[in-house]
């Protein structure tokens, strides 16, 4: 070899192994970003869909709750798409003529579902669930941000496992009573928004959330001021059980998370951020 190549040409090939290398690395992070990029990840598109279905007229404008169409999200894995007979129940009476429902009509007379195309798509390895989701008070509105505003369904967020991971690792960030998961305007409690939340310490075999109520609204002077804990001993009806309440006003989310976590009993980050939870 040292007949053919001398040291200039020695320094030309490690210079061009380090541009090789710079040029591999520059790839990578490209690839990288472009994984991440919405264009990928599909964070924000509009879908093309075969009815310009609107959440915004139907949520916000007629006020219809999401439970009406997405039947099934506090009870199983999916929150499911509504069938064209719930469509119906109005567009049998109203904007029977409108061109933008034909494909309504069609579906309806002819019993084919209408196609959706989907906005959320994890890839199949992935383990996901809405019941326990929404049952542990993650808002719909947490993962998909504020579908009472939206003309055209978009995905707000990435769905990346590192999004799943932030909140895995830092659930009591974004807890909220079970009474407001469907509320698209829920505050985290503050001194000028303050939550009051009265727990019960029940028998098991009650589902921990109905064990927990609260308020925005001041119940009155049987709460104690700020976050102080007041308990109470009673007996229960029947005379045999001994339960206690809690009762506390929050004005953070700090506190507010940290007395939801328990009381849903919330595993913890570690046990929450381990691959099986997920990839089963
Ligand atoms: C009148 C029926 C109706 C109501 C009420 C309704 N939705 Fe929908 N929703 C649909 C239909 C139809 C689709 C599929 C078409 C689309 O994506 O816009 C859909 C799609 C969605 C999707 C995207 C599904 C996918 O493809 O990934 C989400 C998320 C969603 N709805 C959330 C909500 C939330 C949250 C509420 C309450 C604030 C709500 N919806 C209320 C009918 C409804
Ligand atoms: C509770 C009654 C009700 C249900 C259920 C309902 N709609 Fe509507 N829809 C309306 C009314 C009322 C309007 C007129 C809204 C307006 O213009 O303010 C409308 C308007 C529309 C429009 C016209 C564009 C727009 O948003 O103004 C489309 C498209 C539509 N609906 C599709 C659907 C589909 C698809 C479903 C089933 C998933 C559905 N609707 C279920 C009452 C309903
Ligand atoms: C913890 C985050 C999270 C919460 C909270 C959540 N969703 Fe979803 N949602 C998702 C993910 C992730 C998907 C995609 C699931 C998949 O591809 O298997 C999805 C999919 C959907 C779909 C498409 C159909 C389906 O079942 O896959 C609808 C509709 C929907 N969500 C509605 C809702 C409604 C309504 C609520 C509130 C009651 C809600 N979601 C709460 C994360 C969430
Ligand atoms: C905003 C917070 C939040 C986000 C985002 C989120 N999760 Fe969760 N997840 C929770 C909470 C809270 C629980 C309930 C934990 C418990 O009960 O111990 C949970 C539980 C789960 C479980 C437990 C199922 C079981 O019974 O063991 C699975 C699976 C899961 N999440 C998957 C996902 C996936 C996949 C994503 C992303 C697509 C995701 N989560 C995004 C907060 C979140
Ligand atoms: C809270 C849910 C959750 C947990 C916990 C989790 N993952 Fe994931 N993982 C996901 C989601 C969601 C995707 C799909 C990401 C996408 O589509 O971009 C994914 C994708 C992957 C992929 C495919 C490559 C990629 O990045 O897209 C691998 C490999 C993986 N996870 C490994 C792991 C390992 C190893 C662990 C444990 C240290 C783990 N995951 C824990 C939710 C999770």
């Amino acid at each position: 070899m040292a007949q053919i190549f001398d040291r200039s040409s020695n320094a030309l090939a490690r210079a061009s192994l380090i541009l090789t290398g710079l040029i591999v690395i520059a790839l990578g992070v490209t690839l990288n970003e472009l994984q991440r990029s919405p264009w990928v990840t599909r964070q924000g598109q509009r879908a093309d869909q075969p009815v310009p279905f609107s959440h915004k007229h139907h949520v916000e404008g007629l006020g219809l709750q999401c439970q009406y169409c997405h039947v099934s999200v506090e009870k199983s894995s999916y929150a499911g798409i509504p069938p064209t007979r719930t469509c119906m129940n109005c567009h049998s009476q109203i904007w029977t003529n409108a061109a933008l429902l034909e494909p309504v009509r069609h579906s309806w007379a002819t019993g084919e579902s209408i196609v959706w195309t989907r906005v959320h798509d994890l890839p199949d390895f992935v383990y996901f669930n809405h019941e326990i989701h929404v049952n542990k008070g993650i808002g719909c509105e947490t993962c998909h941000g504020q579908v009472n505003e939206m003309p055209i369904m978009y995905e707000q967020n990435t769905l990346q496992m590192e999004w799943c991971l932030n909140c895995h690792r830092h659930p009591e960030e974004n807890l909220r009573p079970t009474s407001e998961i469907y509320n698209m305007d829920w505050k985290k409690p503050s001194d000028l928004n303050p939550v009051w939340c009265t727990a019960t310490q029940v028998q098991r075999g009650v589902p921990t959330a109905e064990s927990v109520s609260c308020t925005t609204t001041d119940p009155g002077k049987q709460m104690l001021m700020p976050a102080a804990l007041q308990l109470s001993l009673s007996n229960a009806p029947g005379g045999r059980a001994v339960f206690a309440t809690t009762s506390a006003k929050f004005t953070s989310q700090e506190a507010l998370g940290g007395f939801l976590a328990e009381h849903y009993h919330i595993r913890s980050a570690r046990e929450l951020s381990s691959c099986e939870v997920c990839h089963r």
